[in-house]
């Protein structure tokens, strides 16, 4: 299978570089030479990559092409473009939907959008993806598990939570932030945070109980876990995630139109 890659930026190369390393029967991977750095990076790691210079190009060889621009030059990038109708396209751009990217390269055998996530690098990310594709899925799943969505607002709805990587370190500044604020040393305050939380989620990932279940058995009655959790919510705090969620999830709506 030869693989194209239009857009060569992180998520591209986390993605490339989680397929080399899981060891995917993949005959060759072509990608886009902008990012020049990172392409030819690429190129020299992995002796199946090469760098193209040219996006039809790209186009032309590929059975699977992922498609990994920016959202506001993917028109620019992709009107110029003319898909093969025999070929699979799988947009990686964030909150086009997949009718406007055929309407710019044309109409193609099957196309889906995913949402890989920097973990993948590290075959450890859940990627979740808009409709079933044996191809795509296989990728994925091979990259740390693959979610396929039964409809557009199921595929949204995980595309919300997916964006909280910067609330997730943004609240681990605030934390280590008091803390030094309280006279605290910063790294050491950074180091304590960190731990804190991966051991929390590595607890999460290895169980099966639901989170409610978890914090209960976290919060100690009366203690001051517990007193966390309820002095947040009440506070605002449950409010603040709700519209935080819900105003990412109103500009992926407005994006579709
Ligand atoms: N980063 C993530 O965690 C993540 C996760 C899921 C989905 N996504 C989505 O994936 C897409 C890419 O995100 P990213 O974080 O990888 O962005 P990025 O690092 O900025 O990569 C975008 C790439 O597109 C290249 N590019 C620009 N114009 C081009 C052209 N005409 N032809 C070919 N390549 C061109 C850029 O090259 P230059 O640097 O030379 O301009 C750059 O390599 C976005 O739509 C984003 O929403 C990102």
């Amino acid at each position: 299978m030869k693989i194209g890659f239009i857009g060569t930026g992180t998520i591209s190369e986390a993605v490339i570089t989680g397929m080399m390393r899981a060891g995917l029967d993949i005959d060759e991977i072509i990608v886009s030479a902008r990012s020049r750095k990172t392409s030819s990076d690429l190129a020299a790691r992995y002796g199946c990559v090469s760098v193209c210079e040219d996006n039809q190009d790209i186009v032309n060889q590929s059975d699977l092409l992922f498609l990994a621009v920016l959202p506001q030059i993917a028109e620019e990038v992709t009107t110029p473009l003319s898909f093969r109708a025999d070929q699979e396209v799988c947009s990686l751009i964030a909150t086009i939907p997949v009718e406007k990217i055929t309407a710019w390269g044309g109409e193609v055998a099957r196309i889906t959008r995913a949402v890989p996530l920097p973990p993948v690098v590290e075959l450890n990310g859940i990627t979740v993806l808009s409709g079933p594709s044996e191809r795509v899925e296989t990728i994925f799943n091979a990259l740390g598990g693959a979610i396929v969505t039964k409809s557009l607002r199921e595929f949204d709805a995980y595309t919300v939570p997916g964006s909280s990587m910067g609330l997730y370190f943004g609240i681990q500044e605030l934390i280590a932030e008091w803390i030094k604020d309280q006279g605290g040393d910063r790294q050491e305050a950074r180091r304590f945070i960190a731990s804190l939380f991966a051991a929390l989620s590595r607890t999460a990932e290895q169980s099966e109980d639901s989170f409610s279940v978890l914090r209960s058995e976290h919060s100690t009655p009366g203690g001051l876990n517990e007193q966390m959790f309820r002095v947040f919510c009440g506070s605002g705090g449950k409010d603040a995630l709700n519209d935080a969620m819900n105003t990412v999830a109103d500009r992926i709506t407005k994006a579709r139109s």
